[in-house]
């Protein structure tokens, strides 16, 4: 099984930006973090993050025949993006959506996921280790979507 984990724009500040809201953890913990979750649970992993809506098309339309599902953190974009959400209803792979933050709790302007209606299920305000619980989500997913019927 292999997953991409995808990071939209601002996300390669972590430890940086707002750490506030964020915490203290950088990118690179993110990846470390990433990395070790999917090795425990037997998952090739890549990685990606852009700060270019484009180019996180792009990222999505590449696990097209390579991935079997996406982890995505769309950041900014989850609020903006109907290019995002379009890639993902292309590639047609189950997808998780996950937020650092509680953004059910924060400004108006983040009530609205324009991926949401892509994804399988969204991973909020659990900090970084919500990655874990999206990457166990979409494992789950996968396993029971690929079960026989009655299994
Ligand atoms: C975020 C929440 C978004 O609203 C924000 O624009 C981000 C990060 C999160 O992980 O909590 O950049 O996706």
């Amino acid at each position: 099984m292999k997953f991409l984990v995808l990071n939209g724009p601002n996300l390669n500040f972590l430890g940086i930006r707002e750490p506030e809201i964020y915490g203290k953890a950088t990118y690179g913990d993110l990846e470390t973090l990433v990395r070790q979750v999917c090795a425990e649970e037997d998952i090739e992993v890549r990685i990606a993050q852009s700060n270019h809506e484009g180019v996180l098309v792009d990222e999505i339309q590449s696990a097209y025949g390579d991935c079997d599902g996406i982890v995505i953190n769309p950041a900014a974009y989850t609020h903006t993006s109907v290019a995002l959400l379009d890639a993902l209803k292309a590639v047609g792979l189950p997808a998780v959506e996950v937020h650092i933050s509680d953004v059910s709790k924060r400004e108006d302007f983040r009530q609205i996921s324009y991926l949401r209606a892509a994804c399988i299920a969204t991973v909020a305000g659990e900090g970084l280790p919500g990655y874990a619980t999206a990457i166990g989500l979409l494992k789950k997913h996968i396993l029971g979507a690929s079960l026989p019927p009655n299994a």
